[in-house]
C-alpha cells in the first residue's frame, strides 16, 4: 500500500488535534482512501518541548528539514500570522505539496494566490478551518457555487463575541464580567483584542468574499466595528423589544456588481435566522438564487472540531486525486 508523507506546520492547539485525529483513525482513512498517512516532519519554534508523548524525533525549526521529505505529499498548516505561514505554503505548493490551512490572518489576505499557484502545479489547497471551525462552509458554499449564485452571506464568525454577547443579555452581565469568564473558559485569548474588535470575524468574511464572489472589497473601505462598546443597558432595552445583539459580518454583492461588507454588532429581531444563535456558536447564513436563505450552525473553534475539517480536507483531496470525490 502507497504512503503518503506529511508534515505539520505548528504543533499547538489545531496541530496536535491532527496529529491525534490522523492517529486515532489511521486504520479507517487507510481503508477508505487506499493509502497510508505518515506524519514525517513537525514545525515547531521550540523543539525542546515534548508537546505529545512519542514526538520529539518528529520536531524540527527549519522550514527546510519537512519540506525536503524525500516523497513529501502533503502539508498541514497551523502557525499563527501571514508570515512565515505565507511564504512556507507557496513554497510547498511549489514543491507540489497539497496544503491543508486552518490559518485565517493569512489566507484571508494571501488565499486567492495561493489557489492560482495550486493550479499551476496540480495540487490542492485546504481551507475549510479557516473560517467557522467545525461547521462545513466552505464545502457547502463550494457545492452550492456549482448550480446557484450567492448574493449575500451573514455570518456570526467568532464565538467569543457570541458567547460575550449572549451572556450581557441573559445573565445581565457587564462586556468586562462576560469576557473574563470567556477567558477563564478558555474561549478568549489572553490578548482578545483580535476577537472582540472584529478584526478575527474579518479575516473570515474575506475568505468567504473570495470563495462566494471571487473576489474581496477593499480591506480599507470595510467598516469593521467590534462589540466594547455595547452597554448592558443597550442590551437590556433590546431584550425588552425583542431583539438580539449579534456581532454580524456581511458580505453581498450589490446589483452594480460591487462587493460591500461591513462587520459590527447588529440589532436582529426573532425572524432572522441568527437570533437563536447563543454562546460559542458560529453561524452563517447564505443567500442563494434556487435554494433560498440557507443556514448553517456549529463550534467555531477547538483543538478537535478544526482539527478534524483538515482531516477531512486531506480525506477529501485524496479521494479527488483517486478520481473519486468530485469537491475542492
Ligand atoms: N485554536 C482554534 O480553535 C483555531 C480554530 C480555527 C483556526 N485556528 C487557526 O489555527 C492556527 C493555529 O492556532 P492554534 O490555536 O493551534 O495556535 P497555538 O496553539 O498558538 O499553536 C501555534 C503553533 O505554531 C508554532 N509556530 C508559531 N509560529 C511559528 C513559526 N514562525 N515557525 C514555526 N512554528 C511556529 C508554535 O510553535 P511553539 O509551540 O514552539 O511555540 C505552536 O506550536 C492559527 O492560525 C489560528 O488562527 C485556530
Amino acid at each position: 500500500m502507497a504512503t503518503i508523507k506529511a508534515a505539520i506546520l505548528g504543533f499547538g492547539t489545531v496541530g496536535q488535534g491532527i496529529y491525534h485525529i490522523l492517529n486515532e483513525k489511521r486504520e479507517d482513512l487507510r481503508k477508505k482512501l487506499g493509502v497510508e498517512l505518515e506524519v514525517a516532519k513537525i514545525l515547531v519554534r521550540d523543539t525542546s518541548k515534548e508537546r505529545v508523548p512519542g514526538t520529539r524525533h518528529l520536531l524540527t525549526d527549519n522550514i527546510e528539514d519537512c519540506l525536503s521529505v524525500k516523497g513529501l505529499q502533503v502539508v498541514f498548516e497551523a502557525i499563527v500570522g501571514e508570515e512565515p505561514a505565507y511564504t512556507y505554503l507557496k513554497k510547498a505548493i511549489m514543491n507540489k505539496c497539497h496544503v491543508i490551512t486552518a490559518n485565517k490572518v493569512m489566507f484571508a489576505k494571501y488565499g486567492l494566490e495561493l489557489q492560482e499557484l495550486a493550479k499551476q502545479h496540480g495540487v490542492f489547497v485546504g481551507y475549510e478551518a479557516t473560517v467557522a471551525g467545525g461547521v462545513p462552509v466552505i464545502k457547502t458554499m463550494k457545492n452550492l457555487l456549482l448550480v446557484n449564485d450567492i448574493s449575500k452571506i451573514q455570518g456570526i464568525l467568532n464565538g467569543t463575541c457570541n458567547y460575550i454577547l449572549t451572556k450581557m443579555r441573559a445573565e445581565g452581565w457587564s462586556f468586562d464580567e462576560a469576557l473574563k469568564e470567556a477567558q477563564a473558559l478558555g474561549y478568549a485569548e489572553a490578548d482578545p483584542y483580535m476577537d472582540i474588535s472584529g478584526q478575527d470575524a474579518f479575516k473570515k468574511l474575506m475568505v468567504l468574499s473570495a470563495l462566494a464572489f471571487g473576489e474581496q472589497p477593499n480591506w480599507d473601505e470595510v467598516k469593521v466595528v467590534g462589540i466594547e462598546d455595547i452597554t448592558p443597558e443597550q442590551v437590556r432595552k433590546a431584550k425588552e423589544k425583542g431583539l438580539r445583539y449579534r456581532h454580524v459580518a456581511e458580505v453581498e454583492k450589490l446589483p452594480d456588481g460591487t462587493i460591500f461588507a461591513q462587520v459590527g454588532p447588529m440589532l436582529v429581531s426573532k425572524e432572522h435566522p441568527l437570533y437563536p444563535i447563543d454562546d460559542v456558536f458560529n453561524a452563517v447564513t447564505m443567500e442563494t438564487n434556487y435554494i433560498g436563505t440557507l443556514t448553517l450552525v456549529g463550534p467555531g473553534a477547538g483543538m478537535y472540531p478544526t482539527a478534524s475539517v483538515m482531516v477531512e480536507d486531506y480525506a477529501e483531496i485524496i479521494g479527488k486525486r483517486a478520481g473519486f470525490v468530485v469537491t475542492i
